[in-house]
């Protein structure tokens, strides 16, 4: 079974209830989605090999250490996922950016339609972090691990900023193999499939759609 990290740093944290705030508005809210993506991004790429290579520093040769063999590309699943695209870049600059854009079915809370893809052409060699706000029901982000599987990808994580059990008990029953990270796991999902606590409609409070 994939493991569950939490990221339970103070920044992470703070940040974290800010977003849930109400009265939070899309400014401040999309730069904290900024923040805290790029801190969960240190603990995603956490087990990224290193391999051993020699420098000249100004006083000595030294062994030091590099990131060797896969790079890395992300995944944000669209829209909401798109806010964390700039905080993960931040941080692994050299990356790639894939987009997935699923359609939630309102009539059936368990199926989703993909309508848009576009994944760097070597997505197989690469460790994959599929990006999204939230990881509620788990149906898109099983349908978008699905997807960039499909495409070859073999490392996969699912980086959220919350989650719920409801939602990792899905994604670890279809994809065992998934690492999930995330910043909080809340109490659940309510009747219109909503986290709560939570923090309402991300894509509603990144865009400020609503
Ligand atoms: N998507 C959201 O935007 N909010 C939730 O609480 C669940 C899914």
């Amino acid at each position: 079974m994939s493991n569950v990290v939490l990221c339970d740093h103070p920044l992470v944290q703070h940040k974290i209830s800010l977003l849930r705030d109400k009265n939070t508005g899309s400014k401040e809210f999309r730069e904290l989605v900024q923040e805290i993506s790029m801190f969960m991004c240190y603990e995603a790429t956490r087990d990224l090999p290193l391999k051993e290579v020699q420098i000249e520093t100004p006083l000595a040769l030294a062994t030091a250490k590099v990131i060797s063999g896969r790079k890395v590309a992300f995944v944000p699943i669209m829209r909401a996922g798109l806010g964390m695209v700039d905080g993960a870049l931040a941080l692994v600059p050299a990356a790639k950016v894939g987009h997935v854009g699923i359609y939630r079915d309102k009539a059936n809370s368990n199926s989703a339609q993909d309508y848009y893809c576009k994944l760097p052409f070597d997505i197989a060699n690469r460790e994959v972090i599929i990006l999204d706000l939230m990881l509620a029901t788990g149906v898109s982000a099983i349908k978008t691990v699905d997807i960039v599987k499909n495409a070859g990808a073999k490392h996969v994580k699912f980086m959220c900023i919350l989650t719920c059990p409801e939602g990792i008990k899905a994604l670890q029953t279809a994809h065992p193999d998934v690492d999930i990270v995330c910043g909080a796991i809340d109490e659940g999902l309510n009747e219109d499939l909503y986290i709560v606590p939570g923090i309402g409609d991300g894509g509603d409070r990144l865009f400020g759609t609503k």
